[in-house]
């Protein structure tokens, strides 16, 4: 049997996936009997789980390990195990020689698809044996596990995981393994216990929802048997690829009121060269049209996007084309990072060759047309009155609450006799790029249903 009294300490790392995935470790150790700490000075075992999408993402973690060889220097007893992306990537560069010492302090290493293994692992760690699953299934969706989720308002559901688009850029495909859909009767069954929780916001999440399949039923099948759960849930997805997103999704997002009308999708670059180089399977031209579509279908939607800058090859005129398609297109908002050059991807053969501080000149023009645009599309809503999902105080000040719309933006406004999880009307009274500030909001009779009044 495994020890009980001992105590684990997740920390979680990286996109959405991951965090809907810390929710399902804690939900396996849970059920194994292990009980979980969120104050690391009481841990016996640290677990990182980690993202490996660029560079910087993996030296932060990095560092974070060093504090833990720190912690397990004075205290030789604490087991560290490293989760996720780059468990997956850098498995063998942790146990060697290569992690400048990092390794030494690893006890464990596990995968995206072995988290079953986690209380065996840990058990073992525990008798002094060092212990790594790193296997990718075609199979695993976790379809049985109970996620111990402690938000309270919002869900995520992972619907999918893995990801067969192998855009050149992208390490996903590598660390995540082949792209698999959970059954549908199961995620609905899934939304419909957390609406009975109490739930009120529901995040359907796949790196490409797009592709969900399950039999002959499609996302847009998925979304509007979700949707139909209750009406008084928020739903929401992300992420779609701009390859493949049918008519009939969007006419579904149109047609079910609780479903937020609010669509992140990446475009990554203006130029249709550095697209292609991408292997992201569109060119600009499907893409606006795309966004056409979806505009006039779906009143008031909000659009985000993914951009990177300093692809390799990429010259001053594709990064023109970049800035050009974002004042055509006008996003709500995005996503910008610097290209950063992962091994075993397509892209990694090609020569890293735009310098870090063109890179870094390029993304802050792309990042400063995108604040301005956000703010100036944000301004147009001072004096409209919008429905908020309130999430909880803000953390900026006490007094203060923050919620979003269905269009994903974020509202700060003022604490007044309400709960999280009660939907809300306030009047924007002064925007940021980032932000909406409302007036005391009073209580609203539904989620979305004609957000801006
Ligand atoms: N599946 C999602 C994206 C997941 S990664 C999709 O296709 O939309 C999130 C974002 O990180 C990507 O959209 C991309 O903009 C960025 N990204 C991925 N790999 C990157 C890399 N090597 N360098 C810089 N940014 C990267
Ligand atoms: Fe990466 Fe492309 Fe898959 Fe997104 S769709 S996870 S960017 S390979
Ligand atoms: Fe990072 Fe893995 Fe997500 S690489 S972005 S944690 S899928």
């Amino acid at each position: 049997m495994i020890e009980k009294e001992k105590k684990i300490y997740l920390e979680t790392y990286g996109c959405q996936m991951n965090l809907s995935d810390s929710e399902i470790i804690n939900g396996i150790l849970n059920e194994s009997g292990l009980a979980s700490t969120n104050d690391i000075a009481e841990a016996d075992v640290i677990l990182v789980n980690t993202c490996s999408i660029r560079e910087h993402a993996e030296q932060r973690i990095y560092g974070r390990l060093g504090e833990f060889k720190s912690l397990k220097k004075r205290n030789p007893e604490i087991i560290i195990g490293v989760l996720g992306c780059m468990g997956e990537r850098l498995r063998n560069k942790l146990q060697g020689e290569e992690s400048k010492g990092i390794g030494q302090c690893v006890d464990i290493i596990v995968g995206p698809d072995e988290y079953r293994k986690l209380p065996n692992l840990i058990h073992n760690a525990w008798h002094g044996e060092r212990g790594i699953a790193v296997q990718l299934s075609r199979v695993e969706t976790y379809d049985d596990i109970t996620p111990l989720r402690t938000n309270g308002v919002s869900a995520w559901i992972s619907i999918m995981r893995g990801c067969d688009k192998f855009c050149s850029f992208c390490v996903v495909p590598f660390t995540r393994g082949r792209e698999r859909s959970r059954r549908l009767k199961g995620i609905v069954a899934e939304t419909f216990h957390l609406a009975e929780k109490g739930y009120k916001e529901i995040t359907l999440l796949g790196q490409n929802v797009n592709s969900y399949r399950d039999g002959d039923k499609t996302f847009s099948d998925l979304l509007k048997a979700v949707a139909e759960v209750d009406s008084q849930l928020r739903i929401r997805f992300t992420t779609s690829h701009p390859q493949d997103m049918s008519d009939e999704l969007i006419d579904t997002i149109a047609g079910k009121s609780n479903i937020c009308k609010y669509i992140h999708l990446p475009v990554q670059s203006g130029s249709d060269r550095i697209l292609s180089l991408m292997n992201r399977n569109y060119d600009t031209k499907h893409y606006k049209q795309l966004i056409k579509n979806i505009v006039s279908r779906i009143s008031n939607v909000c659009i985000s996007t993914d951009i990177i800058s300093g692809f390799p090859t990429e010259t001053e005129e594709d990064h023109r084309r970049t800035l050009d398609l974002m004042n055509e297109l006008r996003f709500d908002g995005a996503f910008m990072f610097k290209y950063s050059a992962r091994e075993h991807t397509a892209a990694y053969s090609l020569h890293d060759d735009i310098a870090d501080d063109d890179k870094g000149t390029r993304i802050n023009q792309i990042i400063n047309l995108q604040n301005t645009i956000s703010r100036e599309i944000n301004e147009k809503l001072i004096g409209k009155t919008v429905v908020v999902l309130a999430e909880g105080v803000s953390r900026k000040s006490p007094r203060q609450w923050h919620g979003r719309t269905d269009g994903n933006k974020m509202v700060i406004f003022a604490e007044g006799a309400y709960r999280a999880g009660d939907y809300l009307q306030t009047t924007i009274t002064r925007v940021n790029s980032a932000t909406l500030f409302g007036t005391l909001p009073v209580l609203s009779a539904n989620p979305n249903g004609g957000t801006i009044v």
